[in-house]
């Protein structure tokens, strides 16, 4: 079928996800998220992820196929993420992809999860018209891509060391802010002063990026502070410091976007990844759109952070192209 019906996994980090997925119907999108496990280490531990993603698999799953109303035979193929991400926690959706394929009788399709990312805006529609630019930030990615065809991806630019989401979590974990960080420092920012403090904004020439002499100096920043004042300081500046930063790294991202779009004359622009739920980030590059004449397209928030349904569309995208059993894992996969 040209539409398939689509069981989508994804396990790749710290949530585990799956979702049923009929042509550009979106039946069921489950995603229990680990952050409570994780919040008390600021960071995701490996082997607790693997061992919540063994745990929750099964019944995230049956959650999925039951909200569908989908039986196992009603399904044309398992797409699942095959890499990039933690070893332990990429084995396990794997695993249980393919023994549910076997069972099932159907083919597993193996997806990059970056891919994945990138198809987050088609997965109830036809997404933006190629060739287009994609700006994919997240928690460990920060890439500018132009999409030419399905599958055919030329990266641009990328991050010499920290990606964007990186640094929303650990600013936030220097604020004493709740794990994950975007979310907490984008609600902070919202009442807060984005000119309270000018943090610095990198630029290469190149199209690439670099996060973490913006950290750095907001370490400094704080570190500056006397230390009996330090606490009373950030209670009474948190959002305008989260605002303050926040807009430096907005500022980062456009200007990227604005020199590629000028660079590749794209119409289109897509930018997709956790980060891409910020709201600063949303109505700076509607402004984008609006002063360079380009069409911004934004996932529905619900499919900026990880989730199966674009795991599942981009199985979609290249059906019925599917993986053999002998699939594996690759942690380091690239686009
Ligand atoms: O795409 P994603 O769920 O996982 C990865 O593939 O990495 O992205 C997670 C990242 C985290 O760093 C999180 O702090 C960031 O996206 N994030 C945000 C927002 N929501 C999530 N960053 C800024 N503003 C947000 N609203
Ligand atoms: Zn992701």
């Amino acid at each position: 079928p040209a539409s398939p019906v689509l069981l989508g996994i994804e396990t790749s980090c710290d949530d585990t996800a799956a979702a049923v997925l009929d042509g550009t119907t979106l039946r069921s999108n489950v995603v229990s998220s680990q952050h409570d496990v994780h919040a008390d280490y600021g960071g995701i531990v490996p082997e607790l992820a693997s061992r919540n993603h063994e745990r929750y698999i099964g019944p995230v799953v049956q959650h999925a196929l039951d909200e569908a109303d989908c039986a196992p035979g009603d399904l044309d193929g398992v797409a699942v993420t095959c890499g990039p991400g933690l070893p332990g926690a990429l084995l396990v959706g794997l695993s249980f992809a393919k023994s549910f394929g076997y069972a099932a009788r159907c083919p597993v399709v193996g997806v990059n999860h970056l891919e994945g990312h990138l198809y987050s805006t088609h997965i109830t529609g036809q997404g933006p018209p190629m060739p287009y630019l994609s700006l994919i930030v997240s928690g460990g990615h920060t890439q500018l891509v132009h999409v030419s065809d399905i599958g055919s991806y030329t990266v641009l630019g990328q991050t010499r060391d920290d990606a964007a989401g990186e640094a929303f979590d650990k600013v936030a974990q220097m604020l004493d802010l709740d794990y994950p960080g975007g979310p907490a420092v984008d609600r902070r920012a919202q009442q807060g002063d984005p000119t309270f403090h000018d943090f610095p904004r990198s630029r290469f020439d190149d199209l690439s990026f670099s996060f973490s002499g913006l950290k750095t100096s907001v370490l400094y920043f704080l570190r500056d502070i006397p230390e009996g004042e330090r606490d009373a300081f950030v209670e009474a500046h948190r959002a305008d410091i989260c605002a303050s930063f926040q807009q430096a790294v907005v500022d980062v991202l456009v200007d990227a976007v604005r020199r590629a779009a000028l660079d590749t004359g794209v119409e289109h622009v897509a930018v997709v990844g956790g980060v891409s739920a910020n709201r600063g980030l949303r109505d700076a590059l509607q402004m984008l759109g609006t002063e360079q004449d380009l069409h911004i397209h934004l996932p529905d928030p619900q499919f900026c952070m990880d989730n199966a349904a674009m795991i599942a569309a981009s199985a979609r995208m290249h059906w019925p192209t599917t993986s053999p059993l002998t699939l594996d894992i690759n942690p380091r996969l690239t686009l």
